[in-house]
């Protein structure tokens, strides 16, 4: 059993953190989202991945090394461009190698992890097996059409959704799936689509198997998408302190602080994690916050948000809550008059002043 693990693509959805970074290395609960399906993927017993990379692909290859880290052994795959998740498969072929393998998408997290559906595949004799998840908006997803227990369809966004069950991007084929990719041509958006790629399997007679995952899981491709999931993983943090605390400040609840992490004259209330070598000075962290490496939060409130590494909130006059602020960001509050705002904000950016 292998694992192929997409990490290319274009992330428009996460604009404009997606313009200098892979989508999936933004930190959630502190660490890069493909981490978790790479973590996944070995805990269910599945260590020989091949990672797909494009523009982003030097990053993902910092970040994630040979895989040694996490007990598995990565194989990079560069993707020319971003041409469909079913085209992804296509040029992994000799990697695959005619094996079985778990498809996942990079900015996919599903809490309970994939053990129980690999184990499922490998036992079902399945050609294929889909993961479904009931959503509030599946004209957002790939969407399944079930009846009487049996996949019948599968199509990608439909305006007019036959079910509420996404197809989450976790997927697992045999070999079979190689001849189908080959078949299926370029859909609307241009794209080799993974739901074609997978009705074609159901329309040539091959046996397509479907499970109803318990969840939650969340495609990260949008920002409140990463405050969830963010909120989520905080609610099972594990208490760690590698930094350290003045006489003058208190943590209440889960806080987790890494290493070289400093809090001075300040109160956080968890679930929080604070990154390594981030300052925390005369400021309040409220609950659901994490805050990455070599941040300074001072004379500042912050709740409920996902700050980035290297940014700076010093002196604000308001909390700042529900958040998702980038890299090497500086907000700071000023005293003189006029009281005007002055922003340099990228593409893309969305700000909210009361
Ligand atoms: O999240 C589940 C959904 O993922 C499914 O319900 C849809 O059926 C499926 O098409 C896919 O939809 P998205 O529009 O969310 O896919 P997205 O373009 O965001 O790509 C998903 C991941 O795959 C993302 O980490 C980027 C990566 N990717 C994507 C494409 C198109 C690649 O590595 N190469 C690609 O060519």
């Amino acid at each position: 059993m292998k694992g192929l693990v997409l990490s290319g693509g274009k992330g428009s959805r996460l604009r404009p953190f997606t313009y200098t970074g892979a989508k999936q290395l933004v930190p959630v609960a502190n660490k890069p989202v493909l981490f978790y399906a790479i973590e996944h993927l070995v805990a269910a017993g599945v260590r020989d991945l091949g990672v797909i990379v494009g523009d982003t692909g030097e990053q993902v290859r910092a970040a994630v090394g040979d895989g040694s880290r996490f007990g598995a052994r990565v194989t990079y795959i560069e993707q020319p461009a971003p041409l469909g998740i079913a085209h992804a498969v296509l040029v992994a072929e000799q990697f695959l190698d005619g094996e079985p393998f778990v498809l996942f998408l990079g900015d996919n997290f599903l809490r309970e992890g994939v053990r129980e559906y690999v184990q499922g595949f490998l036992d079902s004799g399945a050609n294929a097996q889909v993961q479904l998840c009931p959503v509030p908006n599946p004209s957002a997803f790939g969407v399944a059409d079930v009846r009487d227990g049996r996949l019948l369809r599968v199509v990608e966004k439909p305006a007019d959704p036959p079910s509420d069950l996404a197809v989450i991007g976790i997927y697992l084929f045999d070999a079979h799936v190689l001849e189908a990719v080959k078949s299926v041509r370029p859909s609307a958006r241009g794209e080799l689509e993974i739901t074609d790629t997978i009705q074609w399997l159901i329309d040539h007679g091959l046996r397509v198997d479907h499970r109803v995952v318990r969840g939650p899981w969340i495609d990260t491709g949008r920002m409140d998408d990463i405050l969830q999931a963010n909120r989520l993983l905080l609610e099972d943090l594990q208490q760690r302190n590698e930094g350290t605390v003045d006489g003058g400040s208190r943590l209440v609840g889960t806080v987790v602080l890494e290493r070289g992490a400093r809090v001075e004259r300040s109160v956080i209330h968890g679930p929080a994690i604070i990154g390594e070598e981030t300052v925390v000075r005369d400021a309040y962290i409220g609950p659901f916050t994490s805050v990455y490496h070599h941040c300074r939060i001072e004379r500042a409130e912050l709740a409920a948000s996902v700050v980035l590494e290297h940014t700076e909130l010093v002196g604000l006059p308001h909390r700042i809550e529900d958040s998702l602020i980038g890299r090497f960001v500086r907000v700071e509050g000023e005293q003189s008059r006029p009281r005007v705002y002055r922003l340099v904000l990228g593409d893309h950016s969305r700000v909210a002043v009361p």
